[in-house]
């Protein structure tokens, strides 16, 4: 007797484990996508996979649903672990319904979402669904409120990663806009609100939905995405990498390998590597490299506002998010998307326990109207909110220039950089040289008899006396100016000195971020 309710249960599992049949299963392979449980497959270690819910089913009666069955209710739930370490996740069946989302498919995804904040763990959400179930109407948008308001309630407490596997359409894209990281595969995953269709109807705009929701606009142009992945198995595996720098939840320090680069590691070539001429642009994702251990930087949003470079690596073993100009585009000056960029990148860090290190060569915010209409004012503002917000050691390292704003904005000593260290080549004041000297000396240099040489002179009579490390070290804004071969090590020295590092601020509901 029980054993044929034991073939029967199988049997149930097995019909279920089919999803939408061979035929919409070959049909996914044939667009160059993996199916859900694929999916899960990779992300998660060997057998670890324990899928939840799978016998749940849809309450719909309307267009004929009553007659259609929607195996695993078109997402696959569940949990296992993805190195060693707990992960809940789920991945929408596109051979079902088209992934599609009602009610029940999303009572699912709460659950994984509601377990994991009690539990404490990640969670990796697979989208690859034609959005709404359009036969559930007003159940579909429910299900989708219900899924944003966990996002923002689990925010800040586990990690919650977005992939975008397939379409991601309508409303449905909010879901992955609340969650921490977003990780999108070249060519077969879009995201937009509205798509080439409707755009053409209401505007006249001709556009692919490549165009319009790749993952190259997403990644270049929007700065939606974090990550773009050129096959779904680089994109799980980029996954993997991510939450090796992440803590389980905001309770936990980010796990600690054991360190397999020298900590006394010194590097010459780094006192070479900023050119004598201030106005020469260096790669200071090299600087990067030669400082974390073994040269590894996982970075974040690569192809997004270049001008500034945000991402993950290890010191002593230990994670870190680095936050760094980058000279070699706009010189590296601060604009809207980069502020946007750094603000979002820190606050992500502070919420993790993950300390920061700040990078600076920055010769100041972009000018401009575009900028100014934009709004850099409170774009801006995001960096000094963020910065001064958190409470994770932060370890400011200044290689050239930081001139004015943008050095507050950098993470200086007065928004709370616990050690700031400056190279020799630091050049810290209000402007650059010849900003300041056509003002401060306009007078003189307009009654000389030589207004060029003069001009030349004050020039290098502000260079001498402010261009340069030691009056910030005068008043202790720097800490100190340290040998650049000596970085590695002495930014290392920061960190395990501040790693026990507590600070408390007064309580509130929640501070006003300027968005
Ligand atoms: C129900 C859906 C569906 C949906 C797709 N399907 N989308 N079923 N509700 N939203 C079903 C199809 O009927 C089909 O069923 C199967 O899924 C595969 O779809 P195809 O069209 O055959 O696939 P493809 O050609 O690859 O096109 C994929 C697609 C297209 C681009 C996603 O299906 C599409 O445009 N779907 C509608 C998208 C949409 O407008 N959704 C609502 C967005 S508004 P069979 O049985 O034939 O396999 C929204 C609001 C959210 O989501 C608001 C939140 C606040």
């Amino acid at each position: 007797m029980i054993g044929n309710k034991i073939e029967d249960l199988q049997k149930r599992k097995q019909k279920i484990t089919e999803g939408g049949g061979q035929k919409r299963i070959e049909k996914q392979h044939q667009s160059g996508k993996l199916t859900a449980r694929e999916r899960i497959n990779l992300l998660m270690d060997e057998d670890s996979f324990v899928e939840m819910d799978a016998f749940v089913q849809h309450r719909c009666s309307q267009f004929g649903m009553e007659e259609t069955e929607a195996p695993a209710e078109g997402v696959i739930t569940g949990y296992g672990t993805v190195n060693g370490r707990l992960v809940y996740v789920f991945a929408q069946d596109f051979t079902v319904l088209g992934g599609s989302l009602g009610e029940m498919h999303a009572k699912k995804i709460c659950k994984v979402l509601d377990m994991a904040v009690k539990v404490g763990a990640p969670v990796v959400g697979i989208n690859d669904s034609g959005g709404a179930r359009i036969q559930e109407g007003v159940d579909a948008l429910s299900g989708y409120g219900s899924i944003f308001y966990r996002n923002t309630i689990a925010s800040g407490v586990i990690p919650q990663i977005s992939v975008i596997m397939g379409p991601c359409a309508g409303g449905a894209v909010y879901s992955p806009a609340l969650t921490d990281f977003v990780f999108m595969v070249d060519k077969t995953s879009q995201m937009f609100i509205t798509g080439p269709q409707v755009i053409k109807a209401v505007t006249g705009e001709d556009v692919s939905s490549e165009q319009l929701g790749g993952a190259m606009t997403h990644n270049s142009i929007s700065g939606v995405a974090h990550f773009m992945s050129p096959s779904e198995q680089q994109c799980i595996e980029d996954i993997k990498v991510l939450l090796g720098y992440l803590p389980s939840n905001n309770m936990e320090s980010p796990p600690v390998y054991e360190g397999t680069d020298d900590i006394n590691r010194i590097e010459e070539a780094l006192n070479d590597i900023v050119p004598d001429n201030p106005n020469k642009p260096y790669d200071m994702k090299e600087v990067i490299r030669l400082i974390v251990d073994n040269g590894e930087f996982f970075e974040v949003q690569a192809y997004y506002a270049q001008n500034i470079i945000t991402g993950f690596a290890r010191m002593n073993g230990r994670s870190i998010g680095i936050i760094a100009n980058q000279p070699k585009v706009l010189a590296g000056c601060l604009d809207i998307n980069a502020s946007d960029k750094a603000g979002r990148f820190i606050r992500t860090c502070d919420a993790f326990n993950i300390p920061v290190l700040n990078i600076v060569d920055v010769p100041g915010f972009l000018p401009g109207t575009n900028q100014e209409y934009g709004g850099i004012i409170r774009h801006g503002a995001k960096m000094l909110y963020a910065y001064s917000e958190a409470t994770v050691p932060k370890v400011t390292l200044v290689t050239r220039k930081a001139y004015g704003g943008a050095y507050l904005a950098m993470c200086s000593k007065d928004l709370g950089a616990d050690v700031v260290l400056a190279w020799p080549s630091a050049e810290i004041a209000v402007m650059g040289p010849e900003g300041a000297a056509n003002i401060i000396f306009r007078k003189d240099i307009e009654t000389s008899d030589d207004p060029i040489v003069t001009r030349q002179q004050k020039i290098e009579d502000y260079k001498d006396r402010f261009a340069n490390p030691y009056v910030a070290a005068s008043r202790g804004f720097v800490d100190d100016v340290i040998i650049p071969s000596t970085s590695r090590q002495r930014i290392i020295s920061a960190l395990d000195m501040l790693w026990g590092k507590r600070e408390t601020r007064p309580s509130k509901k929640h501070g006003n971020l300027p968005v």
